[in-house]
């Protein structure tokens, strides 16, 4: 039950369609639209917006497709997704997403005529990202490949006026076009305030957390981009078609003595640049292709690309520690002897190293330790067990127990395999799971499927495999709970965010949230889920009658729910839908956004309660 990343299937695909395709240009405006978006990208120039945005809403609605495309979605969720019916209810004090109920909003779209498949296209995304679900999403292979780039990225700071009141402003944090807007105040955007825009973005337009907070921080730039393997300033880099072609800024500069008014045009690029740019994807994305299409299966970075890939470690610097290994483990120069691990993936090839720098910290006689996990978007589980595993070695369980949904078709899958003794690594086959808390194998399908309703009977993550543990063996660490201390931007999603919540639930390590919106309390991780699948995956393995979404729209879901326990083992709450907000909060100002070294010292007075939070 791996789950491993496969940002890689993207440009395969790409590969694929660019072989497969004719390319056939008709003579009609959406055509030469088209051709100028693609000469543009042959001259390695900026797409213009208006361009591309006649070309993307050229190719015509084709009912047809649409019904099959919603069928196939509603099919999917309805039976498979694991939140599907929790999604309608109110959200948990603390988190700010609306209702949702796919099937009469997926019904509703049934029935409307849209300008274009692209107008489709995006009605049925924005239905989906409503779910606030970093895992489940629908990603269009043609129309998605666009990057939406203002040159510029911001941050957020909280200040203190004259009347000591606290209060929270946009800032620029770097303009690449013209530096000299550097550190500017933003006072408006697009004629708004500029606080509120942002929180307006956060709100509507991003998706992959339910809290507010968590949003306005990826809405902005994170303070550590060089660690960062995705750049989270969605504001300002954007990978769906702005609403217009360009956005004004209201700015005020320390140098200048008025404020100004910056019109910044989107540059827009394809894909990974400039290469690649096929009109022939658009053109067939309106026809009914299912092969060529393979699995985006086990991914749990899926949603967010590694298009924005950039290092901007020039404006960056740790001048508060000594660096031990490369943008990963520190000791902070203060007296504390304490180190900082960054925890920014989980990828099992990491686990040998996660080791050593441990027992780097405790050669070094490291008395106290943070856990930086911001800017994580997850990775394997197992990496979360194992990391659990390797600081807090002798309690069991080591992983929260997990449902899966049941219906009349996994239930014969479930009792088929059972009857064969089948030991495929298959989502579906019980052989592979083990029982929560004590971890025994299953001897009945009515084990396994229990006495919940449209749930399994509470099922344990723990996967690790021999090589695991292996490494495992003969690791002793000095440190309890309370020397060790997790600092995220909010932005610790998925097995970052399981690793995250069980360490705090389960083994009372503190929590420190950076950044987010004055006064709210915040949370550490986003969208801890369980697992992401693909329709396809589902499909195949219990034998369903629709193999996959039709057309280009490439669908992934949450399939299995994590729960927190309580002292008796006993599964309580859906952790995707309960706020667990942070024991401190800090927030960023001019110094510790380009600097993470002075959060970590800030972080090092609480872990050593010189300071309270
Ligand atoms: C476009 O840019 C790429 C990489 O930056 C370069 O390899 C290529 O030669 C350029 N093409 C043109 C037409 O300038
Ligand atoms: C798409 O393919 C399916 C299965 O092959 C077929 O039933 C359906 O009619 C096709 N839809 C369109 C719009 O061509
Ligand atoms: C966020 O959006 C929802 C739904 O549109 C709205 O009801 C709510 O007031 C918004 N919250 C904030 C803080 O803007
Ligand atoms: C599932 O199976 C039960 C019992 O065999 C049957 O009564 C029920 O209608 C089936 N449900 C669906 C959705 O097929
Ligand atoms: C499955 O395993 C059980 C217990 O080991 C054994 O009794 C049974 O014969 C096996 N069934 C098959 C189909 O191999
Ligand atoms: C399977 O049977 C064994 C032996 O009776 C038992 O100890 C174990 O708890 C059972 N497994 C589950 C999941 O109940
Ligand atoms: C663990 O320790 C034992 C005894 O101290 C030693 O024999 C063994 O090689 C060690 N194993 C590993 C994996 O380091
Ligand atoms: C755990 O079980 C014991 C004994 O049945 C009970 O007294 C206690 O209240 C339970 N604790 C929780 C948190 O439910």
């Amino acid at each position: 039950m791996k789950i491993i990343q496969v940002h890689s299937k993207l440009n395969v695909y790409l590969i694929l369609f660019v072989t497969l395709l004719v390319i056939v240009l008709p003579p009609s405006t959406a055509a030469i639209s088209c051709s100028k978006v693609s000469s543009a990208l042959k001259k390695n120039k900026s797409v213009d917006y208006n361009d591309l945005k006649k070309c993307l809403e050229s190719f015509p609605f084709n009912a047809k497709l649409a019904t099959e495309t919603v069928d196939a979605v509603l099919h999917f969720l309805s039976n498979y997704y694991v939140f599907y019916d929790r999604a309608r209810e109110d959200p948990p004090s603390g988190f700010t997403y609306q209702p949702v109920d796919l099937k009469n909003e997926l019904d509703s779209i049934r029935k409307k005529k849209f300008k274009s498949d692209y107008d489709f296209t995006i009605t049925l995304r924005n239905i989906i990202f409503k779910l606030k679900d970093g895992h489940t999403s629908i990603f269009n292979l043609c129309y998605q490949r666009f990057n939406y780039d203002q040159g510029l990225s911001l941050y957020s700071v909280v200040t203190t006026d004259k009347k000591k009141k606290k209060k929270q402003i946009i800032k620029v944090l770097k303009d690449s076009v013209d530096s000299s807007n550097n550190n500017c105040e933003v006072i408006e955007i697009g004629g708004k305030p500029a606080l509120q825009a942002i929180i307006d973005f956060a709100n509507d337009t991003i998706q992959y957390s339910k809290d507010l907070s968590v949003r306005f921080n990826m809405a902005l730039a994170p303070s550590k981009s060089q660690f960062l393997r995705e750049l989270f300033q969605q504001f300002t880099l954007r990978e769906d078609l702005p609403e217009t072609s360009s956005i004004k800024y209201k700015l005020t500069c320390p140098k200048k003595k008025k404020p100004f008014i910056l019109e910044r045009k989107w540059k827009i690029t394809y894909h990974d640049g400039f290469d690649g740019f096929s009109y022939s994807c658009l053109e067939q994305n309106n026809e009914n292709i299912s092969n060529g299409k393979t699995s985006r299966d086990k991914i749990t970075k899926s949603t967010l690309s590694n298009k924005f890939k950039t290092s901007n470690s020039e404006d960056l610097k740790i001048a508060h520690a000594k660096e031990l290994a490369a943008g990963s483990l520190y000791l902070l120069n203060d007296k504390s002897k304490t180190g900082v691990v960054v925890v920014d993936e989980e990828q099992s090839s990491d686990e040998d190293s996660y080791k050593d720098y441990f027992q780097e910290l405790k050669k070094h006689g490291t008395k106290k330790i943070i856990l930086d996990m911001s800017n994580n978007n997850g990775g394997t589980i197992t990496v979360a067990i194992f990391l659990t595993s390797l600081l807090f070695s002798s309690k069991q369980p080591n992983a929260f127990p997990t449902d899966i949904i049941l219906n009349n078709l996994t239930i014969s899958k479930i009792e088929n395999s059972f009857k064969t003794n089948s030991t495929v690594d298959d989502l579906y086959n019980p052989n592979v799971y083990l029982s929560f808390p004590f971890g025994n194998h299953f001897n009945s399908s009515s084990e396994f499927i229990g006495t919940q309703k449209k749930r399994t009977s509470n099922l344990y993550f723990d996967a690790l495999t021999s090589d695991e543990k292996e490494l495992l063996k003969n690791v002793s660490f000095p440190w309890t709970s309370d020397d060790i201390i997790i600092i995220t931007n909010g932005f610790c999603a998925s097995a970052c965010a399981l690793i995250s919540l069980f360490l705090s639930e389960i083994h009372k390590v503190r929590t420190i949230a950076v950044g987010g919106l004055l006064n709210d309390q915040m949370s550490f991780s986003t969208y801890p889920g369980g697992q992401i699948i693909s329709p396809d995956t589902v499909s195949s393995s219990v034998g369903d009658k629709i193999a996959d979404v039709p057309g280009k729209n490439v669908l992934s879901f949450t399939v299995r729910e994590a729960y927190d326990f309580d002292q008796n083992y006993t599964a309580k709450d859906v952790l995707e839908y309960s706020y667990k907000p942070a024991d401190c909060r800090l927030y960023y100002d001019e110094k510790n956004v380009k600097d993470p070294s002075l959060l970590w010292l800030e972080a090092s007075k609480i872990l050593n309660n010189e300071v309270k939070c």
